[in-house]
């Protein structure tokens, strides 16, 4: 039975029925069907945070809900996507009798309200801030704003407002217990089946659910959507439009984590946000690169599983958990598979992933206690930038020599690739620098990488090679080389 999306915007419920398109973005929604303007369309692909929205979703098992507020890029999230949440936008955040809120108290009152492009965005994503409870020192700050561009003025008065702002209850704590209630009347037992002229959006609630649907679409007229960070592009950039959108984010099993005694187990649902926590007890390195992979906003939505399906070979998960040994779990109609992520690259943007199958989850070996690892990315920017290469390194020693090696780069290769010469050539030797110098040869063996307007071939080459010989002194030092340009 066709249904209507339901959402709160305002608080209120809303529906969206069948003159909702499915490839409809949130900020065109906004925009176009609520008149709500102060949401800004300053580059419709996530990279300026203009639009920055905040979604508050129940939290917590069922009877001890929470609520948890978080920014996203409302120019490549579609409406869709809003089943079942609370949408606040800029619009919201004053009370009822003007009182501004405390981030837009604070705003004003270091004079950080620059033009009205930026501002509804800087001011949404420190509300989110703001909600979380985040700490308010500069660098806490900074990752909160990385995804907010402003190329005109100065950031100085807005972390300055944002140090400022506090935290403590405001007119949406009062609220609480209100929105806990119309969300959870909001909860959907069985999945979300969206008709309308123009094609589906089709949110399962369950894998079985979600394997009944697989079995029935017209698989070439069908996408897959997690969280939308690359899809959403596909719609705003490329306009490209499809009959069926089967979205992911609400099946529960596909956003778990689980800590097993030899290996953590991410679902391909989970966001790059949620993940880093449980990453960072097992390897901080890895954690400290995923608060380097786009924003905020970006981490709030995408998720570990898009980026392994997307196969780009500058996804930046895919080289930490090539060299930490993950496998994946494949799931489709047919039954489900298991198979090391490092073989599920077949070529330039090709995978083993057959139709109508989808990466249920992603498995993560602990590391041993003489294993060393590290990773590495370099981009031109710190924040929000996409890699030119990126290195990731995991060894495992037997007295003070390397008895197993995994090497992985993106960047390098038209897939996220291994560099088994190298990793030949590290057997047997002392992890020092001078030891380690015939694997670093070795790396022109493994790749012959392209130009392109990231980095040339031969950049990429040197980069690799510096790279392995970092990992080298700062395995065998215990201590970090970084510079933060290129941590
Ligand atoms: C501003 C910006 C900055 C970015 N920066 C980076 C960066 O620094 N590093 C980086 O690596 N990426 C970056 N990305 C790309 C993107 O965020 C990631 O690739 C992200 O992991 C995609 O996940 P998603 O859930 O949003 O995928 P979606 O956009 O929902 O889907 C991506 C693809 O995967 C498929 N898919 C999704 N989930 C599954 C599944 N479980 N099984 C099978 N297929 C599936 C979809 O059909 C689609 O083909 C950036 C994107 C933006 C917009
Ligand atoms: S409009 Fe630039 S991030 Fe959305
Ligand atoms: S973009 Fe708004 S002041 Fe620079």
């Amino acid at each position: 039975m066709p249904e209507a999306l339901r959402f709160l915007l305002g608080g209120e419920v809303v529906t969206a029925g069948s003159d909702m398109p499915p490839t409809m973005t949130v900020l065109d929604y906004l925009r176009l069907h609520q008149r709500r303007t102060g949401s800004k369309e300053g580059c419709a692909e996530g990279d300026c945070g203009a639009c920055t929205v905040v979604l508050a979703e129940l939290d917590g098992p069922e009877g001890q809900e929470s609520i948890r507020y978080r920014a996203v890029n409302s120019c490549i999230q579609l409406v869709g996507q809003l089943d079942g949440k609370a949408l606040i936008t800029v619009e919201d955040l004053a009370a009822p009798d003007g009182r501004l809120h405390p981030v837009q108290q604070a705003l004003a009152d270091h004079h950080g309200a620059q033009c009205g492009f930026c501002t509804p965005g800087f001011v949404m994503s420190l509300f989110a801030h703001y909600k979380t409870g985040a700490p308010s020192d500069p660098e806490s700050l900074c990752d909160t704003l990385a995804g907010n561009l402003c190329r005109c003025t100065g950031y100085r008065p807005i972390l300055e407002a944002g140090q400022q702002m506090g935290q403590g209850p405001d007119q949406f704590s009062a609220t609480e217990a209100e929105t806990i209630a119309r969300l959870k009347t909001l909860r959907r037992r069985q999945a979300l089946r969206h008709e309308t002229a123009e094609g589906r959006f089709l949110a399962p609630t369950s894998l079985d659910e979600l394997l009944t649907i697989l079995r029935g679409v017209n698989w070439e007229d069908t996408w897959l959507l997690g969280g939308g960070t690359d899809v959403g592009l596909w719609i705003t950039k490329q306009q490209r439009r499809i009959g069926t959108i089967i979205h992911l984010g609400q099946i529960a099993a596909l956003r778990r984590i689980e800590i097993l005694p030899d290996e953590i187990s991410i679902g391909a649902g989970v966001t790059y946000s949620d993940a880093a926590d449980a990453i960072a007890a097992l390897h901080p390195d890895f954690a400290a690169m995923l608060r380097r992979l786009g924003s905020v906003q970006v981490r709030n939505a995408g998720t570990i599983g898009g980026n392994i399906a997307n196969a780009s070979p500058i996804g930046d998960s895919m080289p930490p958990l090539i060299a930490l040994g993950a496998r994946l779990q494949l799931l489709s109609p047919e039954g489900e598979r298991f198979l090391p992520l490092e073989d599920f690259f077949l070529g330039y943007r090709k995978t083993y992933l057959r139709p109508r199958g989808i990466v249920a989850k992603v498995i993560v070996p602990r590391p041993g206690p003489d294993t060393r690892f590290a990773v590495y990315k370099i981009a031109k920017r710190f924040d929000q930038d996409i890699s030119a290469v990126l290195g990731a390194f995991q060894v495992q020693l037997d007295n003070d020599r390397i008895a197993a090696a995994r090497i992985a780069f993106g960047g390098m290769a038209a897939i996220p690739q291994r560099a088994h010469a190298a990793e030949a050539a590290l057997l047997g030797q002392k992890l020092d620098m001078a030891s380690v110098e015939p694997a670093v040869l070795a790396l022109a063996e493994d790749f012959a990488p392209l130009s392109d307007m990231r980095a040339s071939a031969a950049y990429r080459l040197l980069v690799a090679q510096n790279l392995l010989r970092k990992f080298a002194i700062e395995a065998s030092s215990g201590q970090a080389l970084r510079l933060e340009a290129v941590s």
